[in-house]
């Protein structure tokens, strides 16, 4: 095997790690607003939502050329099994442990919503739940192997990370709107109130006729 260490790629994974954990931070952050059916008409829910997808994939991105600069960093014993197996680095295992217990959690919940059409609703949402644990988890990973969490910037990023999605997942529990009975915030269905539209030829017309519109006096 070709030994591979360079200065480089321990800053690249410095870098990428610190990246990671802000896009996943946005990442969250916008889940949250989907979730909580945030949306008007200057930018709304659907729009929300594909940044939240986009910003997920460019989140995944940076997380593989993490994991990827670290394996191929040959001056530290962390293989390609560590990033999926707990307990298998013989480099900072426990920290590097729950890195891949984040990475296995993010994994279930990316494949989950991958194949959203094709998995109960009920399935995906208990799955999704999982990304607030993976967030937790990638954040103490970040902080305990982090060359510069301890001081300075890295911890203060590592901190301010912390306490924002904190406030988020507040949010989240305090002021999520009324249970939409298993159906996502995108679905046509979405809305229980509103009941579904009749379909047919005799379903004309549509709209009740609006009665006679009242004047203030
Ligand atoms: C799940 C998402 C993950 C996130 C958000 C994440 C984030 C981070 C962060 C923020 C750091 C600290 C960088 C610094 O301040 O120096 C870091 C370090 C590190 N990460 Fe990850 N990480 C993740 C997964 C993984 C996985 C699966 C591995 C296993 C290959 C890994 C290996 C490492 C290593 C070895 C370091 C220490 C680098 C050093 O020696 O300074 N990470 N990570």
């Amino acid at each position: 095997m070709i030994a591979l260490t360079t200065p480089y790629l321990w800053y690249a994974t410095r870098a990428t790690g610190i990246v990671t954990m802000l896009l996943f931070t946005g990442v969250v952050a916008l889940g949250t607003l989907v979730a909580n059916r945030v949306g008007g008409t200057f930018i709304g829910r659907f729009e929300i939502n594909e940044v939240h997808r986009s910003l997920t994939m460019v989140a995944m991105v940076f997380l593989v050329i993490h994991i990827a600069t670290t394996v191929l960093d040959s001056f530290v014993s962390t293989g390609l099994i560590s990033a999926v197996v707990p307990m298998t680095s013989a480099y900072k295992r426990i920290p590097v442990a729950l890195g891949a217990v984040a990475f296995d959690l993010i994994l279930a919940v990316w494949i989950s919503s991958l194949l959203k059409l094709r998995i109960k609703n009920q399935t995906w949402r208990f799955l999704h739940w999982f990304s607030w644990l993976a967030y937790a988890i990638s954040l103490v990973h970040g902080y305990l192997s982090g060359t510069d969490a301890h001081h300075g910037l890295g911890m203060a990023l590592v901190i301010g990370c912390a306490g924002f999605v904190a406030l988020a997942a507040l949010w989240r529990f305090l002021g999520r709107p009324t249970r939409a009975a298993g159906r996502t915030a995108l679905s046509p269905l979405a809305s229980p109130s509103v009941p579904p539209r009749p379909r047919g030829p005799g379903a004309f017309p549509r709209t009740p006729p609006r009665p006679p519109s009242r004047r203030r006096r």
